[in-house]
């Protein structure tokens, strides 16, 4: 879509008068001024600004949900399983998961049908931290817990450095606490296996500045305006 006809559609001013705008500077797209006339923007991904201020297609919606296990993040499965839409159906919006969690993983899972808020926080490049309570098998020795630090070989490459701690053993677990920033497929579950503990159940209980207090599981809550602000700036790689 054009941006001059976004702007007009949002009621920002006359399609002729957007154009205005655009030429003089005063509109931005993700974070950049654009002036050129003819400039397309996909409502869905795009974030555009008019004077400093969030220009709202349909309003943007982030929820922070505490996914139980059994659910697969997914708008829809072709085998009929439940999705994570299933949890937040009296939200009459489209949504989507941020990232992904595994169907038998549980914890803060992100919606949002803001495509650049999405981009954001998944894309490689934004180094948000993401954090695991995980059971594995086995007793982690100090030696397989530092491997887990510096960094383990997989099958896509070598993971970058963790945080590690072993928060309990009890008979033959171990429940760990792992911080990462990468976000590659099945990665807590591949560096558990990786030392020789497989993992028995993972949960993921913060991401960001985020964490899941007052959410019990399978519950939602909304995100308040300075929390996404706050994430933005992290993923932007301004420091809290
Ligand atoms: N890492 C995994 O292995 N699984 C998840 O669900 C999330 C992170």
């Amino acid at each position: 879509m054009r941006l001059s006809q976004y702007l007009a559609h949002a009621g920002v001013a006359s399609r002729r008068h957007a154009e205005e705008l655009i030429t003089e500077g005063k509109v931005k797209v993700n974070g950049v001024t654009v002036t050129e006339l003819g400039s397309k923007i996909d409502p869905e991904i795009d974030r555009v600004e008019f004077n400093e201020q969030l220009i709202q297609g349909e309003p943007k919606i982030y929820l922070l949900l505490n996914k139980p296990s059994g659910y697969l993040c997914s708008v829809s499965d072709p085998y009929g399983r439940p999705t994570v839409l299933d949890l937040v159906s009296k939200i009459d919006q489209r949504l989507y998961p941020v990232g992904r969690l595994d169907f038998d993983s549980e914890g803060l899972l992100l919606m949002t049908n803001d495509g650049y808020f999405n981009n954001q926080m998944i894309h490689p490049r934004y180094k948000i931290n993401k954090e695991y309570q995980v059971w594995v098998k086995g007793k982690v020795e100090f030696g397989e817990e530092n491997q887990l630090r510096r960094g383990v070989e997989l099958d896509d490459g070598m993971t970058a450095p963790a945080e590690v701690q072993i928060l309990q053993t009890e008979g033959e677990r171990s429940l760990l606490r792992i911080t990462i920033h990468e976000g590659r497929k099945r990665q807590v579950k591949r560096m558990c296996s990786a030392i020789g503990h497989p993992v028995i159940s993972l949960k993921r209980t913060a991401f960001g500045c985020l964490s899941l207090q007052g959410v019990s599981s399978g519950k939602f809550r909304r995100l308040m305006p300075a929390e996404i602000k706050q994430l933005l700036d992290m993923a932007a790689g301004r420091q809290y």
